[in-house]
């Protein structure tokens, strides 16, 4: 009985160790966890971007699970990628001020270093959808995702509706930002 104890206090440490081995960081308060309790599936909100740094729109759907996203924009000047984008926090102010859209959104206190890993998104920032995702190379872009984690049901952490998409290029300055604004009128899915 003691040996079959000590056997299992060994495997317990050493899968403690395995996992240690990994070393991926997640949140201070752990994974991400997926969102199923969207309101209503396929309501629409929707970033629209005009700028002279890029012009078009990311929209998020409320899916089964999360959110479905498609980044449909074009402008983004290939030599000053590869491009970075996240939910911020915050709206876009009165003001315009990319920098004033507050930080990513992270409701898991996980920071942006060491980097996401692409492999395990509930590890990450939920905001940071390119670290999930993918950087953009810029030029033409039509890219669809679905990120489990982000929410439209506004009493959840993960909740993206009236935050800022805010776009960074291969220097980290923030060029562009829009808030995602609900689409009232969405046609039928
Ligand atoms: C929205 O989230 C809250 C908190 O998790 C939950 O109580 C509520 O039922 C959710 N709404 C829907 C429509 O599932
Ligand atoms: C979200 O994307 C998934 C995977 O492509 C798709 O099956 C689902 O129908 C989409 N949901 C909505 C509401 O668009």
């Amino acid at each position: 009985m003691q040996r079959l104890f000590s056997l299992v206090t060994f495997l317990g440490a050493a899968s403690l160790a395995v996992g240690q081995a990994t070393d991926v960081t997640t949140g201070a308060l752990g994974d991400a966890q997926p969102v199923t309790t969207n309101p209503e599936v396929g309501e629409t909100w929707v970033a629209t971007f005009d700028s002279d740094a890029v012009k078009g729109t990311v929209t998020a759907v409320a899916a089964e699970v999360g959110v479905n996203y498609t980044i449909d924009v074009t402008g983004l000047a290939e030599e000053n990628g590869p491009y970075k984008y996240h939910i911020h926090v915050s709206p876009v102010p009165e003001s315009g001020s990319c920098a004033d859209t507050g930080g990513h959104l992270d409701p898991y206190q996980r920071r942006d270093t060491p980097p996401c890993e692409s492999t395990l998104p509930q590890t990450c920032e939920v905001g940071d959808l390119s670290g999930k995702y993918g950087l953009l190379d810029g030029g033409d872009v039509e890219k669809v995702f679905n990120d489990a984690y982000s929410s439209l049901n506004a009493t959840e952490v993960g909740y993206i509706g009236g935050r800022a998409v805010v776009f960074q290029d291969g220097s980290g300055a923030r060029i562009a930002c829009a808030t995602l604004v609900k689409v009232e009128d969405a046609c039928e899915q």
